[in-house]
């Protein structure tokens, strides 16, 4: 695991998002109420992208596609695959739950780092 520098941090003012790779992989970066959040922009369900999903009132990223919401802190599902109803829980039922994969992030010299 190496720390890479990815953005100023000056570019993820508070309720921003960024898209960056790090070692090939896409990382979505989010600002949420001042803290930086690094996870995979894949939901681990289908592969789709993360970016556009909204944050929920427990502070979970909401997958737009089924609607699994994801601690942005551990990556841990909650509600799989709930959306649209009847169809969502099928689809989900057919693979095994999986965590949204979460990286470390921090601020150090005005600059954004990520871990992976
Ligand atoms: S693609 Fe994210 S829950 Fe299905």
């Amino acid at each position: 695991m190496n720390w890479t520098k990815v953005l100023a941090a000056s570019e993820l003012p508070d309720g921003a998002r960024k898209v960056v790779k790090v070692d090939g992989t896409k990382v979505l970066l989010l600002n949420h109420e001042g803290t930086i959040h690094a996870v995979a922009n894949a939901c681990p369900h289908l592969n789709l992208p993360m970016k556009k999903g909204k944050i929920d009132e427990n502070g979970a990223l909401v997958c737009p596609f089924h609607r699994t919401a994801f601690d942005l802190c551990s990556g841990k599902p909650s509600n799989w695959t709930p959306f649209p109803p009847v169809v969502g829980p099928m689809m989900g039922s057919l693979g095994a739950q999986k965590d949204l994969p979460v990286f470390s992030a921090k601020t150090e010299g005005g600059e954004i780092w990520v871990e992976a």
